[in-house]
């Protein structure tokens, strides 16, 4: 326990750093070209972006900085050195690291969606070989009420990497979706984190106290040095965190969830980034038509944000684009106006649909509503990941 005191001063001093260069390093950021308008403030001031490197590297160092303290008396005593757990560690960190590159390039050079797919799964591969010389366990266990058919536990075999490969992948895009209001991205993972946190607490005193205490070593510099991006990110944004900022958190979270074991939960912190995700699949796969910004629409006039609105033109419309529009109308979860030869419909975020459902709002109001339908979520993650866990997998028996 001790090692976790250490680290909580490093995480603190981290965070201190955290705050201070990033106000310093802006103008640096904005002479390399790397800035970016605010498209919800009447002002067109340049505002730096990807600062997300920053944080990014300040949590990797404290994690470098960490590795001689936790395995320091193994140094002493090479013989039973835990080589296991070491490894472990440094692929985490080497997939973490692999991810703040490439979601750098992503921002300096604007890549396409096709690689922005691609390069979660290759940073996760690290991850899984050590999975597989670690662990190579790829069973599910089954909920009692399948168990007649399916037996105790299905083994899926290399599908299981399959599945690892594409957590990555889903956590890191699915943030970066969620995005376009100022402190969303940052605050939507501060949630996520806090929560990942509490459960590793709570599981501290189980059995498998050792995998919860290997993720708290990465989440507690994680979210250190978040809180400082945050306090900057926050409305009126100084800075952008950039596409850096939500693939590091979202291979973060992928990495505790895998290498710990609990990659379900952390899928149950997602709820309303699966929700998110699910709502944009017809814009994502261009059933209906995406545009390069589907942020909310600023009102000068009223100082507020209204949803924005993608145009589909009748005669380039599907059958399957047809289906989709009238499904989603008819649930009410979109606003549909029509005219003789095109379709105006909000584009389909969540950060839309608040505004859709509950009226045009200011910025800081709607990035709040969306925060605490996160924490919202959190709670009702914990209560499936409890409760009800415990009654379908009969733990206590
Ligand atoms: C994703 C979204 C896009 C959304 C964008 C906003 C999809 C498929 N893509 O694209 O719809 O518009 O994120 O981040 O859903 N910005 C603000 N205020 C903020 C944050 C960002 O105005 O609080 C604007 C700035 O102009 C900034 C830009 O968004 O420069 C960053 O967008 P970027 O991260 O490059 O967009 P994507 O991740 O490609
Ligand atoms: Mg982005």
């Amino acid at each position: 326990m001790w090692s976790l005191i250490v680290l909580l001063v490093l995480s603190f001093v981290a965070y201190l750093f955290t705050d201070e260069l990033i106000p310093k390093l802006k103008e640096l950021f904005i002479k390399a070209g790397l800035f970016g308008v605010d498209l919800c403030k009447p002002t067109k001031n340049k505002i730096p972006e990807a600062v997300g490197v920053v944080s990014g590297c300040i949590f990797l160092v404290t994690c470098f900085l960490f590795i001689p303290i936790v395995f320091g008396n193994g140094l002493m005593d090479t013989a039973h050195f835990p080589h296991n757990e070491f490894a472990e560690l440094l692929a985490a960190l080497l997939s973490i690291c692999c991810m703040l590159l490439l979601g750098f390039a992503d921002d300096v050079l604007d890549l396409r969606w096709r690689y922005k797919l691609l390069l979660p799964t290759i940073a996760s591969l690290p991850l899984l070989v050590v999975y597989y010389v670690n662990f190579n366990s790829t069973t599910f266990i089954v909920p009692w009420p399948l168990r007649p058919w399916l037996g105790l536990s299905i083994n899926i075999g290399f599908l299981y990497y399959v599945y690892m490969g594409m957590l990555a992948v889903f956590c890191t895009n699915a943030i970066n979706i969620l995005a376009g209001i100022n402190g969303l991205e940052v605050g939507q993972s501060v949630v996520i984190s806090l929560s990942i946190v509490i459960f590793n607490a709570i599981e501290l005193s189980g059995d498998q106290y050792k995998a919860h205490l290997f993720s708290l070593h990465i989440m507690i510099p994680y979210i250190a040095t978040t809180f400082a991006l945050l306090k900057h990110n926050w409305y009126p944004s100084r800075v952008f965190v950039g596409d850096t900022f939500c693939y590091v958190s979202g291979m973060t979270f992928a990495v505790v969830g895998i290498l710990s074991h609990f990659s379900k939960t952390v899928l149950l912190f997602f709820i309303p980034q699966i929700i998110n995700f699910l709502y944009s699949v017809p814009q994502l796969f261009h059933l209906v038509p995406c545009p390069r910004h589907r942020l909310p629409k600023y009102s000068a006039e009223t100082d507020l944000l209204q949803p924005s609105k993608t145009v589909i033109v009748k005669r380039d419309m599907n059958i399957l684009t047809k289906v989709i529009v009238e499904v989603a109308s008819l649930l009410r979860l979109v606003d549909v106006r029509e005219d003789n030869d095109s379709i105006v419909m909000n584009n389909m975020t969540l950060i839309n649909l608040f505004l859709v459902k509950f009226g045009p709002m200011s910025e800081v109001r709607l990035t709040k509503s969306l925060l605490l339908f996160q924490i919202f979520c959190s709670c009702i993650a914990f209560t499936v990941r409890y409760p009800m866990a415990s009654y379908f997998y009969n733990i206590n028996n």
